[in-house]
């Protein structure tokens, strides 16, 4: 039996009284209950390293003063009835929690636990869901995943380590920086790519090293929840921005000549969550404006792989000339979420710093994931999976928009149809969203509101449809399902 026990190695004291005390405090505590077994002499004094007779002293002390017993042939025991005075005498309680005074958290902890949507409300369990950001998870090459991880796992086992690669692993640097120019026209070598948690933990970064209380962003409205929430928490002063048919209103930006706008956040090749592209000319003037007033541009280029019809409008941080973008990407739509590798490409004279906020909050990524990723990237895997999965993608939007169409007339807007895995609905309906949430979910129907993801005030009736991981016919029987509920009264 292991008893994790703490002897304090700065007390004078000798070591069987250390652990005389420590031993009657847990006793006191609670933490070793009344009746409850404890290790012999022999094994509390191995697992401690301290020599037997030092534990025997401290036992025998302990059954002296009635707070343990030796059952003959069974072992010693914490005695039922510890003696009165020394529970009296002691503002310990023998049994139960000790309450302490209040806690006092940070700032941040404060607002973490006062901010709605901290975490993200869980979604309830649906025989359909639209939720947003899931990819189709059938489709996934498992057989060649794992084929590429026993590769790893079972020869050299140099991932069981730390790694001294602060940055992450290098072939896998390597092979995101000459992806990210072949597909993104993104422009970096791999000495500026840093490998890390997903998009969240690349926006937590940027939020550390840049944001403090009161400072200002800049964010797309509506926009994404999950990246508004970091700057929110750290106390941030947040910009709304409107967005139209092409992103960003950027010339918006300009009426805020007054305010020191530290970061702008856009996701310009899908805006999340209305889809709109952010047009070439307001890329330009965007760019143009962060060079002007020395913002940096978040990019969060989450689900640009995924285009149908238009021709792939390169990245902003491929336009740019004045380092003034930091660029985030995920696989977490091309490949899978619970991977949870992201990137973040970062202009030469900021890697170091972000290198270190890195190592410091976790060190790095599992070493395995990161060689099975950079193989399944370089021998040419990754780019045939988004191939196959836009076919199928560009299929299941197809199958939604037509179902949309078909049962909802001109009672529906699409917005956003031509890239990612999730459109934007608009109906034209008396209900409310909560209305139509609850009448969805007794059908077994999972619906997404776009409202929390508005800063100012939201149009009602707006729905954002995730549809990756949904077949063509899951999609057609609960589109059907919907217009029952939304066309009776
Ligand atoms: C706008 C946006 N960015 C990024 C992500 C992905 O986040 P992560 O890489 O942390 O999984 C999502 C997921 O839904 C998203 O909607």
């Amino acid at each position: 039996m292991d008893f994790a026990v703490t002897l304090d190695s700065n007390s004078p004291s000798p070591l069987h009284q250390k652990l005389y005390e420590e031993l009657r405090y847990c006793i006191l505590s609670g933490r070793l209950s009344p009746g409850r077994r404890i290790p012999s002499t022999r094994q509390l004094a191995k697992s401690l390293g301290i020599s037997r007779t030092t534990v025997t002293q401290t036992y025998d002390q302990l059954l002296s003063e009635g707070y343990i017993e030796t059952v003959v042939g069974s072992g010693t025991f914490v005695c039922t009835q510890l003696p009165d005075d020394l529970l009296r005498s002691t503002p310990i309680p023998s049994t139960g929690k000790m309450t302490r005074p209040p806690v006092k958290l940070s700032k941040y902890g404060d607002s973490l636990i006062k901010t709605e949507n901290v975490p993200r409300v869980a979604e309830p369990e649906m025989l359909i869901n639209f939720r947003y950001g899931r990819p189709a998870f059938d489709q996934f090459p498992i057989k060649l995943w794992r084929r590429l991880l026993s590769r790893y796992c079972c020869s050299d086992l140099q991932w069981l380590d730390y790694s001294t690669d602060i940055l992450g692993y290098k072939p896998l640097r390597e092979a995101i920086s000459r992806y990210l120019s072949r597909s993104r026209a993104v422009n970096c070598l791999p000495e500026q790519v840093l490998i890390v948690n997903g998009t969240q933990q690349a926006l937590d970064l940027i939020m550390r090293l840049f944001i403090e209380p009161d400072d200002v962003i800049a964010l797309e409205d509506p926009g994404y929840l999950s990246a508004r929430l970091i700057f929110q928490t750290q106390g941030a002063k947040l910009l709304p921005i409107a967005v139209d048919e092409s992103g960003l209103v950027v010339k918006d930006l300009a009426h805020h000549s007054n305010e020191q706008i530290q970061l702008v956040y856009v996701t310009p090749s899908h805006q999340f969550p209305t889809g709109a592209i952010l047009s070439l000319p307001r890329r330009l003037e965007l760019l143009s404006w962060a060079w002007q007033t020395g913002a940096f541009i978040i990019e969060d280029d989450y689900d640009s792989e995924y285009r149908y019809g238009d021709r792939p409008i390169p990245a902003l941080q491929g336009l740019d000339r004045s380092d003034s973008v930091l660029y985030i990407g995920t696989f977490s739509k091309v490949l899978f979420p619970s991977l949870r590798i992201g990137y973040l490409v970062l202009p030469k004279s900021l890697v170091s710093a972000f290198a270190r906020g890195k190592w410091l909050s976790d060190r790095h990524l599992p070493l395995l994931e990161q060689q099975v990723l950079a193989d399944f990237i370089e021998e040419g895997h990754l780019e045939r999976h988004i191939r196959k999965m836009r076919a199928v993608y560009d299929s299941r939007r197809q199958a939604l928009v037509k179902s949309l169409n078909a049962h909802f007339g001109d009672k529906v807007t699409i917005l956003g149809e031509k890239a990612g895995i999730h459109l934007m609905v608009k109906f034209h309906t008396p209900f409310s969203d909560e209305e139509i949430i609850q009448r969805a979910a007794l059908q077994g129907i999972g619906m997404m509101s776009a409202a929390p993801h508005y800063l100012r005030t939201h149009s009602q009736g707006e729905f954002i449809f995730g549809y990756g991981e949904l077949t063509e016919q899951q999609l057609e029987e609960s589109i059907c399902r919907i217009a029952q509920i939304l066309n009776s009264s």
